[in-house]
């Protein structure tokens, strides 16, 4: 990953500062972020797509520092919750650029989005819709999108596949579903429906799914003009976008979604006579994923049977990732020169189940031992931000490099954090 760069001494450095040196300053477990990376790969979107609305998806990684950088970087932001649009207005951030998500949003959601005025609401069922009309006040009006599902398989794990019918989010573009929960919308004059929205899933690493979800979705357009006499201004693809944890993993380049992508959206609606809505794109973990890495001490090192495992002091609390997908990560040994001759070691965490393991069969020099610092790449999506107090063991810091300087971000959480919120006898 970009983030992290190899220093004269064969450790490691993001943002020009050594991990050791942070791992000895902050503690461990934490996570670093590089501000300067987070900046570069929001602007490769914004390069990559000039025109078009680069809503950075705040559920992968959400602190007001990142909220700032999104926001000077001229992205707008797509948040899920009442929690993260707070953050947001807390740092400042313009609530015109903000378009909030959800398949059972609460009435707290709706109420502190139309509150702060959000730029968009994004529709994802039926029932919403005159519920959220009712909420809108009188002589208002909320932009919407409504969110559809294009029926198409993408994504690392069925965990994350929502471009799929059968579940959860949104409603179907074949069986005339979408299309008449967009009649109702039409119907309903606090509304203003700017366009049609669908996420197809996440850790997408081809254009193909993008390109078949514009082949179904564009004739739906094609239909509503028909049937209502209505175009739509806006066309939001959701995010989705893969990023390598390991060498060899494949990635995803911006540039060649705005030509295949673009291109063919372009292209369908050229062929119906439609206007060519302006395109929203939702990118996570493909700006917070590699900007991010997390840190670790070793605590004991088993050799049992064929094994060896090496424990450290973070682990499923931290990172959930490995348990609940199956994905795998690598692992670098930071902060001194390794002997002994590599082999393969499975990292685990210290929580209470077998199944907390950070890294299955990673290398790792012979000498590894307690004390040890530990690298994990990649890890700034959906590490902090599905970070749980498992077993009690507070949430790690947030630490951002930038320039050879570092900023504490969010700090390490307490036992007294973990203990106050126990106020029953
Ligand atoms: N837009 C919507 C409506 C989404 O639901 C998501 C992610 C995104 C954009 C951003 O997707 P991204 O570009 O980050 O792939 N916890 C899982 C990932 C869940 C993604 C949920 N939705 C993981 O750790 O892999």
């Amino acid at each position: 990953p970009a983030s992290t760069r190899p220093l004269p001494d064969g450790g490691l450095a993001v943002g020009g500062v050594p991990l050791a040196e942070l791992a000895d300053r902050f503690g461990t477990p934490a996570y670093v972020i590089d501000e300067d990376e987070v900046r570069l790969r929001a602007r490769a979107w914004r390069t990559a797509l000039p025109h078009a609305d680069v809503a950075y998806a705040g559920k992968a990684f959400l602190t007001r520092a990142m909220i700032r950088w999104i926001e000077e970087e001229g992205l707008s932001l797509d948040v899920c919750s009442a929690g993260e649009l707070g953050l947001a207005a807390l740092a400042g951030f313009p609530a015109e650029r903000i378009v909030l998500h959800g398949n059972a949003k609460s009435p707290d959601d709706l109420r502190t989005a139309l509150r702060l005025g959000v730029g968009r609401i994004v529709i994802d069922s039926t029932g919403e819709i005159a519920r959220l009309a009712a909420l809108v006040p009188p002589g208002a009006r909320q932009r919407v999108l409504l969110r559809v599902v294009p029926g198409v398989a993408a994504g690392a794990h069925a965990a994350v596949r929502t471009g799929v019918e059968g579940q959860k989010f949104g409603l179907p573009v074949a069986g005339g579903e979408a299309e008449d929960a967009v009649a109702r919308i039409l119907g309903q004059p606090r509304l203003e429906l700017v366009g049609l929205h669908c996420h197809l899933g996440s850790q997408i690493s081809g254009l193909e799914p993008y390109v078949t979800a514009v082949q179904r979705i564009v004739p739906l357009l094609a239909r509503l003009r028909d049937r209502h006499g209505v175009t739509f201004p806006e066309l939001d693809l959701g995010g989705g976008f893969a990023i390598p944890y390991r060498a060899g993993d494949p990635g995803f380049d911006p540039r060649a979604y705005a030509d295949r992508v673009g291109g063919e959206l372009a292209l369908r609606c050229a062929r119906l006579d439609l206007p060519v809505p302006r395109l929203t794109v939702e990118p996570g973990r493909w700006i917070a994923g590699p900007s991010g890495v997390a840190l670790y001490r070793v605590l004991a090192v088993k050799r049992t049977g064929e094994r060896t495992f090496v424990a450290v002091d973070g682990g499923m609390s931290d990172n959930p990732r490995p348990a609940l997908y199956g994905v795998r990560y690598t692992v670098r040994l930071v902060g001194r020169a390794p002997a002994g001759t590599p082999r393969p070691m499975t990292v685990v965490g210290r929580h209470c189940e077998a199944g907390d393991v950070l890294a299955e069969d990673v290398e790792l020099p012979g000498d590894v031992r307690p004390g040890d610092v530990l690298a994990v790449p990649a890890s700034g999506a959906y590490h902090l931000s599905m970070a749980s107090s498992y077993n009690l063991v507070g949430r790690p810091p947030v630490v951002a490099v930038s320039g050879g300087r570092t900023r504490l971000l969010v700090r390490r959480e307490t036992l007294e954090d973990l203990r106050s919120r126990d106020v029953g006898e």
